[in-house]
């Protein structure tokens, strides 16, 4: 198991199959896929195809999402960090920074902690000259979660009907505020 970093309360990793039940509690909620275009999965042949392509990732890019574990109990919370992005902007290949936790561990800091710490290590270890991110304009948590890490407002942009802010930042901006 190749572990990434790690934050106050959580273990960032490679995604596993072992992840399978995790992944399935995590993309079947409705109220996950509120701001995902509202299609949750309704198996978990369909949570292993997507743990089976983010591993995918990690072979041909080098990143991919991983895993947040739970130190204190080992629970699967969700995913975060990068993945290297092509679909939503036509015009661009992108490093997008995202996260998305099982409901029940919403409300607790979890989202910025875990992408704080993404973010620093995509600077510092990575070396990423950009990372760049984006949310639904009516998704408050997420928006907040990318100003509090510090990626700067760019545009809104519309991406299958929906709107959405941009942010970016770049490695010479990082913490220069
Ligand atoms: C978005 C998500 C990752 C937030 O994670 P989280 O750990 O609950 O977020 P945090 O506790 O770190 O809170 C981040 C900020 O959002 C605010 N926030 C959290 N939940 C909120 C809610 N339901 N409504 C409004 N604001 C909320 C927090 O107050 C905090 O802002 P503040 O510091 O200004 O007070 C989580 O809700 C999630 O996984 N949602 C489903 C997947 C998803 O939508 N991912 C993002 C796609 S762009």
């Amino acid at each position: 198991m190749k572990i990434h970093l790690e934050t106050e309360r959580c273990i960032i990793r490679d995604l596993e199959e072992s992840d399978l039940d995790g992944m399935f509690d995590l993309d079947s909620n409705v109220n996950v896929h509120k701001f995902l275009g509202k299609n949750p999965i309704k198996t978990k042949d369909e949570a292993l195809e997507i743990i089976k392509n983010i591993r995918g990732q990690y072979k041909d890019f080098g990143i991919g999402r991983w895993a947040i574990e739970d130190k204190a109990t080992n629970d699967f919370i969700g995913w975060t960090g990068f993945k290297r992005e092509k679909k939503l902007r036509p015009d661009r290949v992108y490093i997008d920074i995202g996260y998305r936790l099982r409901e029940k561990f919403w409300g607790k800091g979890i989202g910025t902690e875990t992408a704080l710490a993404c973010l620093k290590y995509g600077f510092e270890t990575l070396s990423f000259d950009e990372v760049c991110g984006c949310a639904d304009i009516d998704h408050t948590a997420s928006n907040a979660i990318l100003r509090k890490i510090g990626l700067q407002y760019i545009e809104d942009f519309e991406f299958k009907g929906i709107s959405l802010h941009w942010y970016a930042l770049k490695k010479s901006e990082w913490k220069i505020k």
